[in-house]
C-alpha cells in the first residue's frame, strides 16, 4: 500500500500502514502483536504487567512469527509509598461487598503491582532490542531513557494536554501520543492530576501538532477507517488504537469483559480510579456506581487493586464483573468482531480508497 498523505511515522518506525496497536497491559499479547505486525501496522507488547522471563517468551514469540518493527511498552509512575491509614479507609469502604461474598475482612490485603521502568526492564530492552518503546505516565529518568535511545529504540509516549506534548519533546520523544479523553484504559496523565485538565480528542490533536515538531500518534475514540481519516486530517501522521483490538480473537479479555463490550454503549463507560488509584476509563460496573466512579479513599496507583482481589477472586468465577475493571474506551460502539490482521488492513484500505477519492 502506499500514498499516504503523511510519511513521518511510517518513515520513523519503519512501517507500512499508520496504525499502531495500542498495548494493553493483561489484554493484549504476543499473538495480537503478530497478527497487527504482520497486517503492516506496528504491535505492541505491554509489560507492565510481565517479569522478564515473561517478557522475554512475548518477544520470541514475536519474532519467531513476524519480521515487523515491536514496540514495547513499560509505565513509568512512582511505586507510592505505603500509606496504611488511607489503605485502612479504603478496606473499610468496602467491608459491606466483604461480607456480602463471604471474603476474609481480616487476611492481610494482597499487593497489586504495576512495574515501573527501571534498571531490570531497562536490561530487558537492551538485551531484547525493540525497535519502539513506547511509555505511558511520562518518561523514565534521564540515565534510563538514554540507554533505551543507545540501543536504538524510536521513544513514544502519550500525552493528555498540550502541556504533556511539549514537555515529552523536551525530553526526547522522537513522536508524541495524543490521548484524548474518549480514550480507554489509563489516562496517561502525569503533569497534571486534575481530570478536568483533559479533552477530546478532536480538540487534542491539532493544538497538540502546532505546538511540536515531532510526528503526533492520535489516540482515543479511533475504531475504524473513518476515525483514522478523521485523525489525519487533524494533522497527526498515524493512529493508536486500543478498544477496537479487544473485539479481535487475539485479546486476552475475560468473557464477562467481552459480553460487556458487546452489550455496553458510549455513555456507559466512565473514567474510575476505583482500580488501581488512577483514572482509567471503562465500561461501569456495579462498584463503579455505588462507589461513584472517582473517590478520594482509594490509595495512589497501583495499590487501589489490592483490596479488591478478594473480591474478584470470588465474584469472577461467578460469571460476575462487579468489581472488575472493564477497560474500554467511548468508541466501542464502531468496532467490528474481525481477526486483528484482517482489522487493521481493513482500516487502512478502506482509509486510503476514501482519501483518493
Ligand atoms: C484494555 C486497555 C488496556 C490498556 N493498557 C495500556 C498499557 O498497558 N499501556 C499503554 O501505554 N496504554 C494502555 N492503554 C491505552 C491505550 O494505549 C490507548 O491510548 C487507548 O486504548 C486509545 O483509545 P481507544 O481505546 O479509544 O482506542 C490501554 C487501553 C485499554 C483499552
Amino acid at each position: 500500500m502506499q500514498r499516504w498523505p503523511d510519511r513521518r511515522i511510517l518513515d520513523l518506525l519503519a512501517i507500512e500502514l499508520p496504525i499502531l496497536q495500542a498495548p494493553m497491559a493483561g489484554a493484549s499479547g504476543s499473538a495480537m502483536a503478530i497478527a497487527v505486525g504482520n497486517a503492516g501496522g506496528l504491535g505492541a507488547l505491554p509489560c507492565a504487567m510481565l517479569d522478564a522471563t515473561q517478557a522475554d517468551h512475548e518477544v520470541a514469540a514475536f519474532r519467531a512469527a513476524c519480521s515487523a518493527p515491536l514496540n514495547l511498552n513499560f509505565f513509568c509512575h512512582t511505586p507510592p509509598l505505603a500509606d496504611p491509614e488511607r489503605a485502612e479507609r479504603w478496606k473499610q469502604a468496602l467491608r459491606g461487598y466483604y461480607t456480602e461474598l463471604g471474603a476474609d475482612f481480616d487476611a492481610p490485603t494482597p499487593v497489586s503491582n504495576r512495574r515501573p521502568f527501571d534498571e531490570t526492564s531497562c536490561l530487558l530492552v537492551e538485551a531484547l532490542r525493540p525497535e519502539v518503546v513506547s511509555f505511558h505516565f511520562g518518561l523514565p529518568e534521564p540515565a534510563l531513557l538514554q540507554r533505551v535511545k543507545a540501543c536504538g529504540a524510536k521513544v513514544l509516549s502519550s500525552a493528555t494536554t498540550v502541556a504533556e506534548a511539549v514537555w515529552l519533546q523536551a525530553h526526547g520523544c522522537d513522536a508524541i501520543i495524543a490521548m484524548g479523553y474518549e480514550a480507554g484504559g489509563h489516562r496517561g496523565m502525569f503533569l497534571h492530576h486534575d481530570i478536568t485538565s483533559q479533552i477530546g480528542t478532536l480538540a487534542l490533536v491539532p493544538q497538540v501538532v502546532d505546538a511540536v515538531k515531532v510526528p503526533v500518534i492520535a489516540a482515543g475514540g479511533i475504531g475504524d477507517h473513518r476515525g483514522l481519516m478523521a485523525a489525519l486530517a487533524l494533522g497527526a501522521s498515524a493512529v493508536q488504537i486500543g478498544t477496537a483490538y479487544l473485539f479481535c480473537p487475539e485479546a486476552k479479555v475475560s468473557a464477562a469483559h467481552c459480553q460487556a463490550l458487546r452489550s455496553a454503549s458510549a455513555a456507559d463507560t466512565a473514567l474510575t480510579n476505583l482500580f488501581t488509584g488512577r483514572p482509567a476509563r471503562g465500561i461501569s460496573t456495579r462498584l463503579m456506581r455505588e462507589l461513584g466512579p472517582m473517590s478520594p479513599l482509594a490509595p495512589a496507583f497501583p495499590l487501589a487493586g489490592g483490596a479488591l482481589m478478594p473480591l474478584r477472586a470470588i465474584s469472577e468465577p461467578q460469571g460476575s464483573s462487579d468489581f472488575s475493571n472493564l477497560w474500554a474506551g467511548q468508541g466501542l460502539r464502531v468496532c467490528q468482531e474481525l481477526p486483528a490482521q484482517t482489522l487493521t488492513r481493513q482500516i487502512a484500505e478502506k482509509a486510503l480508497a476514501a482519501l483518493a477519492c
